[in-house]
């Protein structure tokens, strides 16, 4: 389904909150996004329905809460080009990339002491690593950005080198909307035999991600920033690296056997999904996929360009506006703006009088902030219900917190 502005303002019905908040412009979707009725129902439905403790019981009711988890992981598996058994279900991203920074610990080979990060991590891809460092006495290294807000590639070449050992980077900021190539940063990766990590927490939402065609090692996000409940998140592996390295976690349902002294772990997906699961949540969030997949990641995406270009070029034209986006070839909907004088704060509490919710500090990027010399920016970012009146709103409220402060 081609999205334009009416069926943007369409899709919109399809989202309760919208018609509980009537007024609401919502442009805060790297935060999280809205739920579409479906997924809510979903939730509902399997409490309803099927629950039971899923990859446990031999009855029939444990059977059907355990196809509903193993389906939402087909249909996860089948979104990013995966297998199912390379999808762990976790709790989010965050939760994602700290459980593989503690199973990759005793995979670093001996010699290669260096973590390859970039500047623009979010927090939850650098604390992390700064923890992992600490624990092995690694050195953490960082690629440069540059002053147009994408990252140097031949600052990542000179850094992946045969001291690499993990190289965990963004494939679309948070904070600025830029759009990293993914695959040839996998495959810098990939040539000094390093591992390579994606958060890809921003990025599988709105396009296209293919593990396979990128050949990353692993890749993370989160089922609430694509419609789907708060909670649930993935981890993707490949195959034989997740079933090399350890597991992070250790209890029930992840063994195959156990004596007083020792335990033998289960094949992939259980090894890594210790302890009872957050099923409903996983049920829910193939069914978020699926209504994706209804209207088509392409589709989406081509969308959220429109919406960017639209929203750069009115923002563009704005006195005092001062933006932070490496342009719209180079980024996915996002765009993180200050209104010069203004404090990102103050500005996003006078844009919630107007009812307009957007996201305005640091973003969880404290290191880049400081980096580009910001207190915080305010930021949008856009989803396929957003429309070209929402940005139109937006700009008229700029104009009237300007003329409130007087700029
Ligand atoms: N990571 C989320 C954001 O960027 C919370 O807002």
């Amino acid at each position: 389904m081609t999205i334009n502005n009416s069926t943007a303002k369409k899709l919109k019905d399809d989202f309760p909150i919208f018609k509980n908040n009537k007024n609401l412009v919502y442009l805060d979707n790297a935060a999280t996004t809205q739920k579409p009725k479906v997924v809510i129902e979903k939730i509902k439905e399997f409490y309803e329905n099927s629950n039971a403790n899923a990859s446990r019981g031999i009855y029939s009711l444990a059977e059907k809460a355990t196809e509903e988890y193993e389906k939402a992981r087909k249909i996860a598996a089948d979104f990013i080009d995966a297998s199912s058994e390379e999808i762990i279900f976790t709790k989010n991203a965050t939760d994602s990339i700290n459980s593989i920074a503690y199973s990759l610990e005793s995979a670093i080979p001996n010699g290669r002491d260096e973590i390859l990060l970039t500047e623009m991590e979010h927090h939850s891809n650098l604390i992390p690593w700064q923890q992992l460092a600490k624990r092995k006495n690694m050195k953490l290294r960082f690629i440069k950005i540059k002053s147009d807000f994408t990252l140097d590639m031949e600052d990542a070449k000179s850094k992946i080198t045969e001291k690499t050992a993990i190289v965990s980077f963004v494939h679309v900021s948070n904070a600025l909307g830029t759009l990293n190539d993914a695959k040839a940063i996998a495959n810098l990766a990939k040539t000094k035999n390093a591992f390579s990590i994606i958060d890809a927490t921003q990025s599988v939402p709105h396009m296209k991600v293919d593990v396979k065609n990128i050949d990353c090692d692993f890749l993370v996000f989160s089922s609430h920033k694509m419609l789907g409940p708060a909670g649930i998140g993935i981890l993707y592996g490949k195959k034989e690296l997740l079933e090399k390295i350890p597991p992070f976690s250790f209890g029930g349902g992840m063994i195959k056997s156990v004596s007083y002294e020792n335990a033998e772990f289960a094949e992939l997906p259980e090894k890594f999904e210790a302890g009872t699961q957050n099923i409903a949540d996983a049920s829910a969030l193939g069914e978020a996929i699926r209504y994706l997949e209804k209207i088509g990641i392409e589709n989406i995406s081509s969308w959220e360009k429109q919406l960017l270009g639209y929203a750069l070029e009115k923002l563009k034209k704005m006195k005092g506006v001062e933006i932070y986006n490496p342009g719209i070839e180079n980024s996915s909907g996002i765009i993180s703006f200050n209104i010069k004088g203004i404090h990102p704060h103050d500005a996003a509490s006078l844009f919630d009088s107007f009812g307009i919710a957007v996201r305005a500090g640091h973003h969880c990027c404290m290191p880049l902030m400081k980096k580009l010399g910001l207190q915080g920016t305010i930021r949008i970012s856009f989803y396929l219900y957003n429309a070209f009146e929402d940005i139109d709103k937006l700009i008229e409220a700029i104009k009237k917190i300007k003329e409130k402060f007087g700029k």
